[in-house]
């Protein structure tokens, strides 16, 4: 079955050339994009009812760093996340419009972004995730971070939201509520972010494109 299955005929297209367009270019001007309504609404309905039917075991405290320095940390970070491997066909769904990005993204900006990652992350109430990055300079290995929100009915007072610190003024940040289809897209390595803490269940996908960090002496994990 085709990832795009689940798309009947009289569903909106997966792909928004327009939105793509977008996006690169906020990229190309500013490293960093933000998109309200984004996510088709079958596209994010799918995954939130499947988020639904997941069971609470499949969902494992979040960590911090990668492979051997992998350590849960709840300090920085309270969530617990699931991987999106594809077992599922709006898994799949979610993973041909990433790549549809990523193929769009290539072409308008030569990234040579070589594959994607992404996890469900749900934040209880009072979870956050401490200010952070998700890629170090010079390890080359996270370029662009994209987060997809699936909370219908988020509230102003519901918090929750995440603090992009988009320059050197902190108090300046850009604090984005994590409605339902909003696509957040920026560099890895350029913007600390957090989580702040909300007052109900908040969902997120979170996703990395990565560029291809094997060498003949080293082959890079898929994450
Ligand atoms: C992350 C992250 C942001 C969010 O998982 O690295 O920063 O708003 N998530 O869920
Ligand atoms: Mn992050």
């Amino acid at each position: 079955m085709s990832a795009l299955a689940t798309h009947s005929a009289e569903d909106a297209p997966l792909v928004d050339p327009q939105l793509f367009a977008r996006i690169a270019g906020d990229l190309r001007d500013r490293g960093y994009s933000v998109s309200p309504g984004a996510l088709p609404l079958t596209l994010a309905g799918g995954l939130l009812d499947h988020l639904h039917t997941m069971s609470a075991a499949r969902f494992t405290a979040a960590g911090v760093g990668r492979e051997n320095d992998h350590t849960l940390n709840s300090f920085v970070r309270t969530d617990a996340i699931c991987w999106i491997t594809g077992e599922s066909s709006v898994g799949r769904a979610w993973l041909a419009w990433a790549e549809a990005l990523r193929e769009f993204l290539n072409r308008e900006l030569l990234l040579g972004l070589f594959s994607f990652e992404s996890h469900f992350a749900h934040y209880r109430p009072g979870d956050f995730y401490r200010k952070h990055v998700d890629a170090f300079r010079g390890e080359a290995n996270r370029v662009l971070s994209v987060v997809a929100y699936l909370n219908p009915g988020w509230q102003g007072d519901n918090g929750g939201e995440l603090r992009l610190f988009t320059g050197t003024d902190d108090d300046a940040a850009l604090l984005v509520q994590p409605l339902h289809g909003t696509v957040v897209v920026f560099l890895s390595e350029e913007f600390p972010h957090e989580v702040l803490p909300a007052n109900r269940d908040r969902y997120s996908i979170a996703g990395w494109f990565r560029v291809n960090g094997s060498t003949a002496a080293r082959v890079d994990p898929p994450r």
